[in-house]
């Protein structure tokens, strides 16, 4: 059995932190916030977050960061804009060659980088990972089947962390493409942001199952523009997460696009819901696409709702009447 290092103790963070306990892992959650674990140790739950599924006293709340001195693997699920400062606050403590599994879904705001980039960068010793894939926290936590990436180009690393965490009821395939992988969780959040805006508008099956679709197209297109493989987009991390955020009320994406849909100011919105990433994620991937050169109708247009109050009925009418266009790109498929 291993120690296991669990930074960020909100639904992904707690929900892992359950699963590595279930495994008979020694595992330290912790958070920067003792409230919040003052609040899990009171209540044996994560009430806020994850209502009704319990926190064992096995699982050890902290808020001393040092805990990642004694870990086998750390995972760090802390919110996109915690990233890079909560690698930092560890690279004093981590053991050479310490496997750090990033969870967190998006891109760093400004440089574009890829958050196994900013962590790599934070922690040069360190065997840096992504995990990522169709994961609902809620259904993680409560052990229901769940199939995952994890990805690195040092394969071995990828493959070490499938050893450690992979069980019955969480299957974690490896891959090497962690472009595409880390690419796609943090595109489909803007996809699901729509999605929800175009529930939100009641646009109907069609147009969600089009939004969808062409989200995904769009994604594989900037990803392969910057080195991603195109078929990583039609696994896990790309259409399978694209599936499970665009239509559930899990989505906290799909959630506040909803609101906004329904006539809710964004703002208003995202401070509603609470870690919304496909928010944030909409203005960089935006800023990337135009940098890159690269197409991205459905990004742009949630960017403009997002950030210039632009009406979601125009930007779905704007959607509709762009230029005839061929359904296949050969960037996208034909690789
Ligand atoms: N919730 C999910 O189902 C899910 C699934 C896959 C990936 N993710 C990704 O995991 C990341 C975390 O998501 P979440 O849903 O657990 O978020 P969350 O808001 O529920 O929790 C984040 C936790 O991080 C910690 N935190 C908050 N602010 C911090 C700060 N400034 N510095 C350091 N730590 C801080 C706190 O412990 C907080 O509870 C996101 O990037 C998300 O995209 C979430």
């Amino acid at each position: 059995m291993a120690t296991i290092a669990v930074l960020g103790s909100g639904s992904w963070g707690t929900a892992l932190a359950l699963m590595a306990d279930r495994m008979h892992h020694t595992v330290h959650l912790w958070s920067p916030f003792q409230e919040e674990v003052d609040s899990i140790r009171r209540f044996g739950e994560h009430r806020k977050l994850l209502p009704g599924v319990p926190v064992p006293p096995s699982v050890q709340l902290t808020t001393d960061e040092s805990c990642v001195a004694q870990a086998d693997a750390v995972i760090l699920a802390v919110p996109s804009f915690a990233v890079a400062a909560t690698a930092a606050r560890i690279a004093g403590f981590l053991k050479e060659g310490t496997p750090v599994i990033n969870v967190s879904k998006g891109l760093e705001e400004n440089t574009f980088r890829r958050f196994t980039q900013v962590v790599g960068e934070a922690l040069p010793t360190a065997r840096v990972v992504a995990l990522t894939g169709p994961s609902h926290a809620e259904e993680v936590a409560r052990g229901v089947p769940t199939s995952i990436v994890c990805a690195c180009e040092d394969v071995s690393a990828a493959e070490r962390v499938q050893e450690l965490l992979m069980n019955e009821r969480f299957r974690i395939y490896v891959t090497d493409d962690v472009i595409g992988a880390e690419l796609g969780g943090a595109l489909k959040n803007v996809i699901a942001l729509a999605a929800g805006i175009c529930d939100g508008i009641g646009a109907g099956d069609n147009a969600k199952a089009a939004l969808m679709t062409r989200g995904l197209a769009e994604m594989a297109r900037l990803g392969t523009a910057l080195g991603a493989r195109a078929e990583t987009f039609a696994g896990l991390s790309g259409m399978g997460d694209l599936i499970v955020t665009c239509g559930s009320m899990h989505s906290r994406n799909r959630r506040a696009g909803i609101l906004i849909g329904s006539g809710r100011s964004p703002k208003d919105a995202v401070a509603e819901v609470g870690t919304v990433e496909g928010y944030f994620a909409a203005a960089t991937a935006f800023k990337l696409a135009e940098h890159v050169g690269v197409d991205m109708p459905i990004t742009e247009q949630c960017y403009r709702i997002c950030y210039e109050e632009k009406a979601p009925s125009t930007a779905l009418r704007d959607l509709m009447r762009r230029p005839m266009r061929h359904e296949t790109e050969e960037v996208l498929w034909a690789k």
